[in-house]
C-alpha cells in the first residue's frame, strides 16, 4: 500500500502527460514558456483571483510577498509553529522575526485568540513592528479567514494564506485569496496539486503586488509600470530596478500541471469520499478524528488522527504493512534554527500536544475501499 500513490494518478492520464511533455521538449521554450502563462491564467480562474504568478517552489512563493512588502529586521511576522518549516523559515531569511501563534485543537489551524494575544504582546514589548500574518491551511482545510482578516485589519497587518497543502480548499464557497492579500502554494509532488519536481505560485487580487512579484521572481526586472513611468536608455530586458531572485517555473512542470488540473476537481471529490469513510469508521473510537471548520471544504492533503499512544500505533501499522507519517513531530519553535525566536513559555500548548499525538494515514484519490478497510481494521485492532 502507498501512503500517496502518484503512479496511479500518472497511469490515469499517462498519454496526455506524455504528449504535453513532448510538446514542451519539441517547442524549446523551457523556462517561462507559453504553458506557464496558460497555467497562471487557469490557476487564477480556479480560485477566483485576479492574478496568479508562478515561481520555483512554495517557499519562494512565501518569500516573494515578504520581499515585495519590504519586510526587514525589526518586523514581526506572526505564523503557526505547527506547520511545515518553510512557513516560518522564510521570515528570518529576510531578517525579520517569526512570532509563533498557537493552533486550534480541532482543525490545527491558527487560533485567532492566540494571534490577538501575540500581537498585543509584541505591541506591549515595543521591540518589533507587527507587519504580516501567515495563516496556513494545514492538512488541506481553510484557516478561519474571516476572524484572522478582521484581526489583521484592526492592526493594519498584511495577510498571507499559505495554502501549499490546501490549494483548492474553500470556506463558504470562497478561496483563501478572497481574504488574504495573497495566497501562496506549492506544487511539490506529494501536494494535492503537485508537479513532477518543484514548483509554486501566488494568487492575489492586488494587481500592483502581482506585477511586483513578477519582477522579483526574475532579478527585479523592469515592470510595465516602471517602463511607463521612467525613461530607460538600454533595452529594459537586461535592467534590474530592484533586488530580486531567480524563481521561475519550468515550462515542463506547467505543462504537467495543466493536465493534472483537468482531473483535480474530481480528485478532490474522491479524497473527500475516502475521508468520510475513514471518519465514519473511526468516529468515537480514537482520541481525535479530523474536524473541518463550519462551511469549510478540505482538499485532504492529509488525513490525520490522534492517538494517546501514537508511536505504538505507528509501529503496529508498520508491522502490518500500512504506511503512516507524523506531521509534525517537532514544532518549528523547538527546531534548532528557531532557538532565537523562542515563544513565551507555555504559549503554544495545543501545538505541543498535537505534535505528540498526530498520525497521518494513507490518503489519495486512488485508495480503493479494500485498502481503506485494511487501514481502518488495522488502526481499530490496535489496543496499545
Ligand atoms: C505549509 C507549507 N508551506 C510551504 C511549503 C513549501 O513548499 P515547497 O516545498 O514547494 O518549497 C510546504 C511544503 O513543502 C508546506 O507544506
Amino acid at each position: 500500500m502507498q501512503f500517496i500513490d502518484l503512479q496511479a494518478q500518472r497511469k490515469r492520464i499517462e498519454p496526455e502527460i506524455n504528449a504535453a511533455i513532448r510538446q514542451v521538449i519539441e517547442g524549446g521554450r523551457y523556462v517561462l514558456g507559453p504553458e506557464v502563462g496558460e497555467l497562471e491564467k487557469q490557476l487564477a480562474t480556479w480560485c477566483g483571483a485576479k492574478h496568479a504568478v508562478s515561481c520555483a517552489n512554495g517557499t519562494d512563493a512565501l518569500s516573494l510577498p515578504l520581499m515585495a512588502w519590504n519586510i526587514r529586521p525589526g518586523d514581526a511576522v506572526f505564523c503557526p509553529s505547527f506547520t511545515f518549516v518553510a512557513t516560518a523559515q522564510v521570515v528570518p531569511w529576510l531578517g525579520a522575526w517569526p512570532v509563533f501563534v498557537d493552533v486550534l485543537p480541532d482543525t490545527y489551524n491558527m487560533d485567532p485568540a492566540s494571534l490577538e494575544r501575540a500581537i498585543e504582546r509584541v505591541l506591549a514589548e515595543g521591540r518589533l513592528k507587527p507587519k504580516v500574518v501567515i495563516a496556513v491551511d494545514l492538512f488541506g482545510q481553510p484557516a478561519d479567514y474571516p476572524a484572522i482578516r478582521a484581526i489583521c485589519d484592526r492592526h493594519g497587518l498584511k495577510l498571507i494564506a499559505d495554502t501549499a497543502q490546501g490549494f483548492g480548499c474553500t470556506l463558504n464557497g470562497r478561496h483563501p485569496s478572497d481574504w488574504a492579500d495573497i495566497a501562496t502554494t506549492s506544487f511539490f509532488p506529494a501536494k494535492p496539486l503537485g508537479c513532477y519536481g518543484d514548483g509554486g505560485a501566488v494568487m492575489t487580487n492586488d494587481s500592483a503586488l502581482a506585477e511586483l512579484i513578477e519582477s522579483l521572481r526574475v532579478y527585479g526586472k523592469v515592470t510595465p509600470t516602471d517602463a511607463a513611468t521612467r525613461n530607460f536608455h538600454h533595452d529594459p530586458k537586461y535592467l534590474s530596478v530592484r533586488v530580486g531572485m531567480n524563481s521561475r517555473l519550468d515550462t515542463l512542470q506547467a505543462a504537467i500541471l495543466l493536465e493534472k488540473l483537468k482531473i483535480f476537481a474530481d480528485e478532490i471529490l474522491t479524497r473527500d469520499v475516502v475521508a468520510r469513510r475513514y471518519s465514519a469508521a473511526f468516529s468515537g473510537k480514537l482520541r481525535r478524528v479530523p474536524s473541518i471548520i463550519p462551511g469549510g471544504r478540505s482538499v485532504w492533503a492529509q488525513y490525520v488522527i490522534e492517538h494517546d499512544n501514537r508511536d505504538g500505533l505507528q509501529t503496529h501499522l508498520t508491522a502490518n504493512g500500512i504506511p503512516s507519517m507524523v506531521y509534525y513531530p517537532v514544532p518549528i519553535h523547538e527546531q534548532d534554527f528557531a532557538a532565537r525566536f523562542a515563544p513565551e513559555p507555555g504559549s503554544l500548548p495545543v501545538t505541543e500536544a498535537a505534535s505528540r499525538h498526530v498520525l497521518a494515514l494513507p490518503m489519495h484519490p486512488y485508495l480503493g475501499e479494500d485498502a481503506q478497510d485494511r487501514v481502518i481494521d488495522t488502526v481499530l485492532a490496535f489496543n496499545g
